[in-house]
């Protein structure tokens, strides 16, 4: 089991999120803990990316609640009926945002948030959690952060919530 990611820099970030990806299977598939798996992932994304925020939130009865993250202290939770978490949660898809401040809704936990993308984890026809990453910049996630990100999410699914 490697307990370690290494991912060049000179990549493009849609060649970052392939070569993660199989590395991240050989950090997690052999763990049954799940908390243990989301807080490697979330250290992983952070590094790999440098990403302002990264962190999950479990969906637990009609709230939203924080899990593992790297980034700054966040919301600890909220209803499920808000935020751009809350839409993908409720949606069950992937909500992308440029602009936070355009998004009606948005729970601002820092100020410093500019664009985010929620990726929910569905496992038989429920949302279980949610894959939370938020930008400093504006308008910073595009098609290859959504097909990275979600990739990441299928993994875990197959991981966790399988059968
Ligand atoms: N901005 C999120 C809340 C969580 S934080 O970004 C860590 C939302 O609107 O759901």
């Amino acid at each position: 089991m490697s307990e370690s990611v290494y991912v060049s820099e000179c990549l493009s970030r849609a060649e970052k999120y392939a070569e993660l990806l199989p590395q991240l299977y050989s950090l997690t598939a052999d763990e049954p803990e799940l908390v243990a798996n989301l807080a490697n992932v979330s250290a992983a994304l952070k590094s790999v990316f440098g990403f302002f925020w990264v962190g999950f939130y479990f969906v637990k009865g009609e709230e939203l609640v924080l899990g593992p993250f790297q980034g700054p202290v966040a919301c600890t939770r909220f209803p499920v009926s808000k935020g751009v978490c809350g839409a993908a949660a409720t949606r069950m898809e992937t909500v992308l945002v440029p602009d936070v401040d355009a998004f009606p809704g948005h729970i601002a936990c820092s100020s410093e948030s500019r664009s985010e993308i929620v990726v929910p984890l569905v496992a038989a026809g429920a949302t279980r959690l949610v894959l939370d990453v938020d930008s400093d910049l504006l308008d910073d996630f595009g098609p290859e952060d959504q097909q990275g990100l979600e990739a990441i999410i299928a993994m875990l699914g197959k991981i966790h919530f399988a059968g």
